[in-house]
């Protein structure tokens, strides 16, 4: 890479972490940073899919290291945040993908599946948020990075407690941004639109459905855990410093319907 671009892109000398970095989107976003430089640590709770990311990863040159934790506790998200901060010290960036969807009918939603929703996919971003962000402003350069969903901004496929805990994560990102606007940190979000994933494993043996997505795009497919490569790097480089608050779809066109 060019000195140029390396300003505007490099990750060299930055440490990240990524929760859900061993499947799906974490794991494309885990790649993307590793590979543009930052020292890299994934969170998920299944050490074999952590192992075969890290080896794989590390086999490519890159810096890696993989942290057994649970999220869907309060005591296991403050274990984890300690637990990431092990192998390379306070990350400067935060990618917080790990995240359920259990798509229960919507009659039939219990406080356990509220609860267990809530938890990873709003709690752990929070909470891990206020464990490094006061880090990342004490140093000037912090960034923090969302995952949400279309259902954030629509009802779609049985959104349920799942769209209600992606709309907390954008409240949350721009509670962020206006926290730590001056300090160096950032807040934002990516928006995926359909993306094939172990997430959706069971949609995906509906093939009219799975096409029936494709089609709803502008471009004509469903999304891939390498179409947020780029746009992930942009949001951990210093090049968007001046981008806080901001969802950016990843979607293929999806959500301009
Ligand atoms: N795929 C899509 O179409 C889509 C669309 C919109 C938004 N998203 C969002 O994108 C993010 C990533 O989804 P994905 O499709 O890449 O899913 P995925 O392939 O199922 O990956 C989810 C990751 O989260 C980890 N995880 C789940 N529960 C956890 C817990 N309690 N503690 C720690 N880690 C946990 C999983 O590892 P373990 O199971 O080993 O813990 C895995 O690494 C999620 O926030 C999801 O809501 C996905």
């Amino acid at each position: 890479m060019n000195a140029y671009l390396a300003d505007l892109f490099g990750l060299h000398g930055r440490t990240a972490v990524v929760t859900g970095g061993s499947s799906g989107i974490g794991r494309g976003i885990a790649t993307a940073l590793a590979s543009a430089g930052a020292a890299t640590v994934i969170v998920a709770r299944g050490a074999d899919r952590i192992e075969e990311t890290v080896s794989t990863l590390k086999a490519g040159g890159c810096r890696v290291a993989g942290v057994v934790g649970d999220l869907s506790t309060r005591d296991g998200i403050r274990a984890a945040a300690e637990d990431a901060a092990g192998p390379f010290g306070e990350p400067d960036i935060l990618v917080n993908s790990a995240g359920i969807n259990i798509r229960p009918p919507f009659a039939e939603i219990t406080e356990a599946d509220w609860d267990a929703t809530m938890t990873v996919n709003a709690l752990a971003p929070f909470l891990l948020g206020q464990r490094f962000a006061p880090g990342m402003a004490e140093r000037g350069y912090g960034r923090l990075i969302h995952i949400s969903s279309q259902q954030a901004h629509r009802a779609f496929v049985g959104s349920g407690v799942y769209g209600a805990s992606k709309g907390a994560v954008e409240s949350l990102m721009r509670s962020e941004a206006e926290a730590w606007g001056g300090t160096g940190v950032t807040s934002n979000s990516l928006v995926p639109g359909f993306v094939l994933t172990p997430l959706n494993a069971r949609l995906q043996q509906d093939t009219a459905k799975v096409e029936a997505l494709a089609a709803r795009t502008m471009i004509g497919r469903n999304g891939l855990p390498e179409d947020f490569a780029a746009a992930a790097v942009f949001l951990a480089g210093a090049g968007s410093g001046y981008v806080t608050g901001h969802s950016l779809f990843i979607d293929g066109g999806l959500s301009v319907h």
